[in-house]
């Protein structure tokens, strides 16, 4: 049993991504899985390098003739804590480049960058930027070897740009050229300029993203920086030998993750590497718009139905839904209203409208708010249409969605499946339904991973509306054995299968639906 729409399932990159991740879950679990905090654990290495930073820079020289000294003697004059401290510094910042690679390839296989979503890539694409030119400055501070060829480097790179009319260069022609204030200028942006661009852009990136997720789980923290301390202490940051433009290097340990574009620049040009960069930048920006994914229909309300109580705008994950003064004249303060510009058809809010219910006698059924495409007598229709053509009996009903396990992939003689847009679409009255009017047996949900929901809130919604955390909640009445939750990926269809055999199974001694609930049963990875 299906919508009946054409659906938007997740294409074979995104699947083999997710198979790649069932491995992580089921080392870490699905909630502590670091590839479903990227973006997060991204924000908590910029702690981490903040909070070293201003260590660091408390016992820092900010002028050339101290700052190799006074970065040696944290390094090695403060016993272990100095040296640690410096690591901790710099591995952090190479992280969080790793993870922003990661987070942005993981969004872009997902095809998480498409359709409203081009916000937050956009927006993105300056944070890269802006994160690498923080650390190259980061690697002038300790003025050693590197950091003197880091900065003429840079310098060529920037006088290739017709924008400074004594070029940069020149300060870096020998010992005497350097210009003590251009350093000290390096080191404002990087202490204080970057800093507050990057906290301005993060904040920017996430503008329309609701109830971001940006603290990872304290699990999945501690352990990040234990392994950091871990890699600190194994291998502990070092300087080169101090800065001496009048000698020729020796040879330099390079940090990949900041500094590969240089030794590019020495075997090209700093054209070519200008050129190589803005194509890129344009060509990632321009994505949204060369892979476009075709647009479902957006929410829309339907003013008779509304009471105006606001749970839909609570509960939409992009901010889509405005509260606003009532148009109708009716006895309520405020309306729902969609703006269609914000919304990706999740359904979440129909889910979160006290008006979706199908018990109401009313037909063709209405609610508050729906998607036109999937609507809530589309939905009791289908549940009615199971019940008259007696498919429901000793059957459970399974509840997927369009970006978790395949559901229809799980159906048996004895399990029937519904593909919803997101289980969040999922009213609690449309699970009491399926099991007392419909006839159902049992009512299983299968929708994304813990903390890994295609539209972000769907599983944790659902979850609290069954717990009873979140309005609207599911009635006590319903037998929670009758119920059961499987949070997954694509791919894992064998292992739900499994577990709705056992949970099939244990059918038989389960109260009847009319008896008030125990224990919810609750799994996956
Ligand atoms: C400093 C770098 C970045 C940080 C700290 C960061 C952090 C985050 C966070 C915390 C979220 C919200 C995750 C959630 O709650 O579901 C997010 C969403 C997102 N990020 Fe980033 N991000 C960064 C860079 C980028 C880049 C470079 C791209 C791609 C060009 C990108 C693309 C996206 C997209 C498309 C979303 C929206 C996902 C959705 O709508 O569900 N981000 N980011
Ligand atoms: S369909 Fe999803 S994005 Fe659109 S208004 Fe409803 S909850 Fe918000
Ligand atoms: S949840 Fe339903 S009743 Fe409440 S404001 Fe939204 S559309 Fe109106």
């Amino acid at each position: 049993m299906s919508s009946g729409q054409v659906r938007p399932r997740p294409a074979w990159p995104a699947r083999a991504l997710a198979r790649g991740e069932s491995l992580l879950s089921n080392a870490f679990g699905a909630a502590t899985n670091p590839f479903h905090h990227l973006g997060a654990l991204a924000i908590y290495c910029f702690y981490i390098a903040l909070v070293t930073g201003i260590y660091l820079f408390v016992f820092y020289s900010t002028n050339l003739e101290g700052a190799w000294h006074s970065v040696e003697a944290i390094t090695h004059e403060q016993w272990v804590i100095g040296g640690l401290i410096r690591s901790l510094h710099r591995y952090s910042s190479d992280a969080a480049v790793l993870l922003l690679a990661l987070h942005m390839l993981r969004e872009l296989v997902r095809m998480r960058h498409t359709g409203v979503r081009w916000f937050s890539w956009l927006t993105g694409m300056p944070l890269i930027w802006i994160v690498l030119i923080f650390g190259i400055s980061g690697y002038w501070m300790v003025w050693d070897q590197l950091a003197a060829w880091v900065a003429t480097a840079s310098a060529q790179l920037l006088d290739w740009l017709p924008i400074f009319s004594d070029p940069m260069g020149s300060n870096f022609v020998s010992n005497e050229t350097v210009s003590g204030r251009l350093f000290t200028l390096i080191g404002f942006i990087h202490l204080v300029g970057l800093p507050i661009v990057l906290v301005l852009g993060i904040w920017f990136h996430l503008l329309r993203v609701r109830y971001p997720r940006i603290h990872p789980p304290s699990k999945l923290m501690l352990g990040s920086l234990a392994s950091l301390m871990v890699l600190s202490l194994i291998i502990p940051v070092t300087s080169h030998a101090p800065a001496d433009l009048d000698a020729v290097p020796g040879v330099l340990a390079i940090d990949w993750f900041y500094l590969a574009v240089f030794p590019l620049q020495s075997v090209t040009s700093p054209g070519t590497i200008w050129l190589a960069g803005t194509t890129g930048t344009l060509l990632l920006a321009a994505l949204p718009w060369i892979l476009p994914r075709r647009r479902q229909p957006v929410a829309e309300v339907h003013l008779p139905d509304c009471t105006g109580c606001g749970f839909c705008a609570e509960d939409c994950p992009y901010g889509a839904i405005d509260m606003v003064p009532r148009t109708d004249g009716r006895n309520f303060e405020l309306e729902a209203k969609v703006n269609a510009s914000l919304c990706v058809s999740c359904g979440i809010c129909t889910g979160s409208c006290p008006s979706s219910s199908p018990f109401r006698q009313r037909a063709p059924l209405t609610t508050g708010i729906e998607l036109p495409h999937f609507t809530m007598d589309d939905f009791r229709t289908e549940l009615d249409r199971a019940r008259d053509t007696g498919q429901t009996g000793e059957r459970i009903l399974v509840f997927g969605c369009d970006h978790g396990v395949d559901v229809e992939k799980t159906e048996t003689g004895t399990a029937h499946s519904m593909v919803l847009p997101c289980v969040g679409l999922l009213p609690p009255a449309g699970i009491d339904y399926a099991l007392r009017n419909s006839g159902y047996a049992g009512v299983a949900i299968a929708g994304c991973a813990d903390c890994d929901c295609h539209h972000r809130l769907g599983e944790r919604w659902t979850q609290e509306r069954i717990d009873r955390e979140r309005p609207p909640g599911l009635r006590k009445r319903v037998p929670r054995e009758r119920l059961f939750t499987y949070w997954g990926k694509p791919g894992q269809e064998k292992a739900l299968s499994r577990r709705l055999a056992g949970f099939a199974a244990g059918l038989d001694q389960a109260a009847t639906p009319e008896a008030p609930g125990s224990a919810l049963r609750r799994t996956g990875t």
